[in-house]
C-alpha cells in the first residue's frame, strides 16, 4: 500500500510525526507538502493528495490541517475521493469498514496526539466490509455522476 500525505502549516508538525510512524510500519509514502510551518493554503495540498488517490498514484491519503475540516471538505470535491475526518480509532475503523474512506483527515490542533498512532493504524489496517455498505457507497458515486 502506498500513501500520499499532505498538510498545511497547522498540520505540518503532525505530518512529520505520521511520516515517522509510516516509516516504522514500513508503509511507503509520498509527501506532497507543505514543507515547513510557514503559512500555506490547505486546499492546495488537499487537491494534490486527493488527485493522487483518485488517479491511483496512491492507494490512500492522509491530510492534516488545523482541524481536518478544511482538508476533508476540499478533498471530497474530487470525484472518487471519500475523505473521513476521524478523531478516534473507532471513527477511523468505521470510516474504512462502512464508508470505504480512502483519505484520512486529521486535525493538527484538535486530534488528541496520543490517539494518532491508533487512528492511523486503524485507517491502514481496516478493510471495507462491502455488502449493504457497498450499496450505500455506490449511491455516493451515483451522486457524483449526477453532479459532475
Ligand atoms: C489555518 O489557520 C486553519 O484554518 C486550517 O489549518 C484548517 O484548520 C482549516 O480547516
Amino acid at each position: 500500500m502506498r500513501i500520499a500525505i499532505g498538510s498545511d502549516h497547522a498540520g505540518f508538525a503532525l505530518k512529520e510525526t505520521i511520516k515517522t510512524l509510516l516509516d516504522d510500519l514500513g508503509v511507503p509514502f509520498d509527501d506532497l507538502g507543505t514543507a515547513s510551518a510557514e503559512p500555506a493554503d490547505y486546499p492546495d495540498f488537499a487537491e494534490a493528495v486527493a488527485r493522487a488517490v483518485a488517479a491511483g498514484r496512491a492507494d490512500r491519503g492522509i491530510l492534516i490541517c488545523g482541524t481536518g475540516i478544511g482538508m476533508s471538505i476540499a478533498a471530497n470535491k474530487i470525484s472518487g475521493v471519500r475523505a473521513a475526518l476521524a478523531c478516534t480509532e473507532a471513527s477511523a475503523t468505521l470510516g474504512r469498514a462502512h464508508n470505504d474512506a480512502n483519505i484520512l483527515a486529521l486535525g493538527g490542533r484538535t486530534t488528541p496526539a496520543a490517539a494518532v498512532p491508533s487512528i492511523v493504524r486503524a485507517f491502514l489496517a481496516t478493510e471495507f466490509e462491502g455488502g449493504r455498505h457497498g450499496a450505500r457507497v455506490a449511491k455516493i458515486a451515483a451522486i457524483e455522476r449526477k453532479d459532475p
